[in-house]
């Protein structure tokens, strides 16, 4: 199996959270990971992409609530590109491809919204095979850290994804 981790992640949370997934799948298979500036216009000859990035005003990020977290909560990194942005200019796969969603979010179950439920409906209308529901990983405020356990949930969420794409 080839599998293809991009994510997005302005304080390192999500990129966190995709290192893990992609360490746990590197032990079923071959296992690319990069980040949204860096992924490819075709995943063509994968046959797991997975997707994450952070909740950003209640879905994915955009240009203006980037630059918002640098200017005003300091985060130290600005994508230049999104997941949002990186959808927009993904070619449709040829043949269906198995693909996940995932995002981190704030530790508060009062906030509505995920990134990853708003990936998951792109990757669809693309074309992508997409049974597996999303899964949100959580951080304390905007700069996390991750919660306790939130890595290892992530390697067991892996687990269950990899028997339902294998089955
Ligand atoms: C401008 C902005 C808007 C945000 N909006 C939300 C939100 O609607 N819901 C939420 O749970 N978290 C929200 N957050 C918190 C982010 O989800 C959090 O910073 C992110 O999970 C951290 O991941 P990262 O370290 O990979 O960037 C927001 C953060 C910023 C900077």
């Amino acid at each position: 199996m080839r599998a293809l981790v991009v994510y997005e992640s302005l304080w390192g949370n999500t990129g966190q959270v995709a290192r893990a997934i992609a360490d746990r799948l590197g032990s079923t298979a071959t296992v690319d990971v990069v980040d949204s500036d860096a992924a490819p216009a075709t995943v063509d000859g994968y046959d797991l992409v997975v997707v994450g990035g952070p909740t950003h005003a209640f879905s994915m990020t955009r240009p203006a609530t980037r630059a918002e977290a640098v200017t005003k909560h300091a985060a130290p990194h600005q994508p230049a590109r999104g997941i949002r942005e990186w959808l927009d200019q993904l070619e449709r796969p040829s043949t269906p491809i198995a693909a996940i969603a995932f995002d981190t979010r704030v530790d508060s179950p009062r906030l509505p919204g995920s990134a990853a439920k708003a990936m998951r409906h792109e990757l669809r209308s693309l074309g992508f095979e997409t049974m597996v529901k999303q899964e949100t990983f959580r951080v304390h405020g905007y700069e996390g850290p991750l919660l306790d356990g939130e890595l290892a949930r992530a390697a067991g969420w892996v687990d269950a994804v990899v028997s339902t794409v294998a089955r």
